[in-house]
């Protein structure tokens, strides 16, 4: 495998597993994100290890959400989810938060930065 994907550089599959549990925390703690939170359910342990499984592919790793899934198209299990411009900037607040949490090297940052953000803007659906 690449030494230079983000999925490397975070430390593999332990790493990205790191990040998406410290981004679900990012978004119990913040205020800021409070109506993306309440979007979940209260319990969030599904949806840190689908967003493991889901990131693990995306960035560069073994494709765990598509083995499971058969898909990686994200449009559908976002529609019934109003996501407007603000919903967007809090999920971006806990992406940083996240960020910060486990210490990601600076040169994750660099490579995750834009294509994290086209993603969520792709998702803006309201
Ligand atoms: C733009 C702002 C976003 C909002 C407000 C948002 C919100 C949500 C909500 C409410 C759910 C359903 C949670 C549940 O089932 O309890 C969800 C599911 C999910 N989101 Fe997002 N999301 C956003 C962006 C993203 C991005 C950018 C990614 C990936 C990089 C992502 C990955 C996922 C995944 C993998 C799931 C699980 C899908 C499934 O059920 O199989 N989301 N999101």
């Amino acid at each position: 495998m690449n030494n230079n994907t983000p999925y490397e550089i975070i430390g593999r599959d332990e790493g990205v597993k790191a990040l998406a549990g410290a981004f679900y925390e990012a978004m119990d703690e913040l205020e800021e994100a409070e109506s993306v939170r309440k979007m979940h359910a209260e319990n969030l342990d599904l949806i840190k290890q689908k967003l493991f499984e889901y990131l693990n592919g995306w960035l560069g790793g073994p494709h765990h959400y598509k083995d499971k899934y058969g898909t990686i198209c994200l449009t559908e299990p976002h529609q019934p989810y109003p996501i407007g411009a603000e919903q967007r900037d809090q999920w971006i607040a806990c992406w940083d938060r996240a960020l910060e949490k486990v210490d990601a090297p600076e040169q994750f940052r660099a490579m995750t930065r834009e294509p994290i953000e086209r993603m969520a803007n792709f998702l803006v659906n309201a």
